[in-house]
């Protein structure tokens, strides 16, 4: 199998067995056809907003968008066009929403991070089941307010924890869980973030600043903390971390560098981050800018990069969020796993290593390898392309949506793997590990409950 792009894990030495099987999953048998599509309000019409509600121009049986909040006159009103909104149900702001009185089943919260506790608080206090956004609030008090509400309103909330629904990695739960590798012993897993991916999130853009969204670890990275816990199915007993912004700030500016892209720089030609080559040239990157959907974008890409937060040299921003962090935790039953957040790749994709008392996995979101110690034999695995490519996230987004009308339409969280109550564990050690790391300390963790 070889090496897949620069960094990935170099997947067994000389294996030449039979072509991979493919990764695929048959249809939950306990998914039952809805008698009428579960009907939703969107708070937030950007791009995940509109990654969700469009399961419902795909699936209009299962989901029905019935009413939106946003604040961009762009975007609120495409978002009205595209899911035939009435214009009572049109709102600016999230608040609004929850003036008038109840008019779905579910609220889906995409919003900006520091706006999940309260849509979620007023949703929940309504009535309503949610389909919230990760991370589920910006403090473990909200989060733990969030959560004790929904139960206490017996109401559904589906945390966006997309990849438990890609079938890599559902594959890999399987495996652990069938007793394949033995006992578990230890997980390696490196979320290398791409460095063009990480310039355009973490640095110029939305979760550039850990006052304004969260620390790297819960805005991007409690994805990767909760397929820990998933996959160990264990409380983490202790973590330490380490990390830091190193490379993304001002003394690393390259002389001849101006603050903009745009602006003069001498050495923009060459930069790797050079705005004019990622969004005006290369046409990548774009999905949080409101361009036109017709004709040349090229002047409204200009403009913005002009004068938005795309358009600034990443060495002048004013991002704060590490690009490096390491996580180390120890989960019960003396399960270690250690975690890489890395900005500097040119790679994207989860590498993961799974070893166990039986035999060992090693995957890179494409391709996985099971091998047996007893038999020295190996098995290959490949996701199909279909299924990663039906939705983002490796198929993961669609896919969460299938479960959350399946959820709320019979009115079972079981249906779910990814309730709040799952999702507060990994929170809860984002929330110690940036302890450990500021404090250069070991943290307890414990159950999140
Ligand atoms: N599950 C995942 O893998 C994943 C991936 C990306 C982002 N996210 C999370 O999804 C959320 C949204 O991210 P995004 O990329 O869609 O961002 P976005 O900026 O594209 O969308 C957020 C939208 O919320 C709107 N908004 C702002 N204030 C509002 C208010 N008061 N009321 C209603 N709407 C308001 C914004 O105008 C914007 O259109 C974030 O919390 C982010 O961390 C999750």
């Amino acid at each position: 199998m070889g090496t897949m792009g620069a960094g990935a894990i170099t997947l067994k030495h000389g294996y030449a067995g039979p072509s991979p099987l493919p990764i695929e999953f048959a249809p939950n048998q306990l998914f039952k056809p809805l008698g009428k599509p579960v009907t939703a309000i969107v708070a937030g019409a950007g791009n995940r907003g509109n990654v969700y509600s469009s399961y419902a121009k795909k699936f209009p049986s299962e989901l029905k968008i019935v009413g939106f909040a946003e604040p961009i006159p762009f975007r609120s009103e495409r978002f009205a066009r595209n899911y035939e909104i009435a214009p009572e149900r049109q709102f600016k702001t999230w608040e609004d929403i929850f003036k008038v009185e109840k008019f779905a089943d579910a609220v889906i919260i995409t919003t900006p991070d520091h706006l999940h506790y309260g849509p979620a608080m007023s949703a929940l206090k309504m009535g309503y089941d949610l389909l919230l956004e990760k991370p589920i609030a910006q403090s473990w008090k909200q989060c733990s307010e969030i959560m004790n509400l929904a139960i206490s309103k017996d109401r559904i909330i589906a945390i966006c924890h997309v990849l438990r629904y890609a079938p890599f990695f559902r594959k890999i739960k399987e495996v652990v869980d069938s007793g394949a590798l033995g006992r578990l012993i230890s997980i390696q897993l490196m979320e290398p973030v791409q460095n063009v991916h990480m310039s355009h999130s973490f640095v110029r853009g939305n979760w550039r600043n850990s006052r304004e969204s969260n620390p790297m670890l819960l805005a991007k990275s409690c994805h990767d903390l909760d397929l820990l816990t998933w996959y160990t199915g264990k409380h983490c007993t202790k973590v330490a971390s380490f990390g830091a912004l190193t490379w993304f700030k001002k003394e690393n500016a390259p002389p001849g560098s101006s603050k903009r892209c745009m602006d003069g720089c001498t050495v923009e030609a060459n930069c790797p981050y050079s705005a004019l080559k990622i969004y005006y040239r290369n046409r990548t990157w774009l999905h949080h800018m409101d361009l036109p959907a017709e004709g040349d974008q090229g002047p409204a890409i200009l403009e913005y990069l002009k004068s938005g937060p795309y358009g600034r040299c990443v060495f002048h921003c004013d991002n704060d969020v590490v690009d490096h962090q390491v996580v180390s935790m120890e989960f019960e039953g003396q399960i270690t796993a250690n975690f890489n957040m890395e900005a500097h790749t040119i790679y994207a994709g989860r590498r993961i290593r799974v070893m166990g008392s039986e035999g060992d996995l090693v995957g890179d979101e494409q391709n996985l390898e099971i091998s047996n110690f007893k038999t020295r034999k190996t098995q290959r695995w490949n996701v199909n392309e279909q299924a990663a490519s039906a939705s983002g996230h490796g198929g993961g987004d669609y896919e969460l949506v299938s479960a959350f009308v399946q959820a709320v339409s019979q009115h079972d969280p079981a249906l779910l793997s990814t309730t709040i109550d799952k999702a507060m564990e990994s929170h809860l050690i984002a929330f110690r590990a940036e302890e450990a790391r500021a404090q250069g300390s070991v943290k307890s963790v414990g159950a999140a409950r």
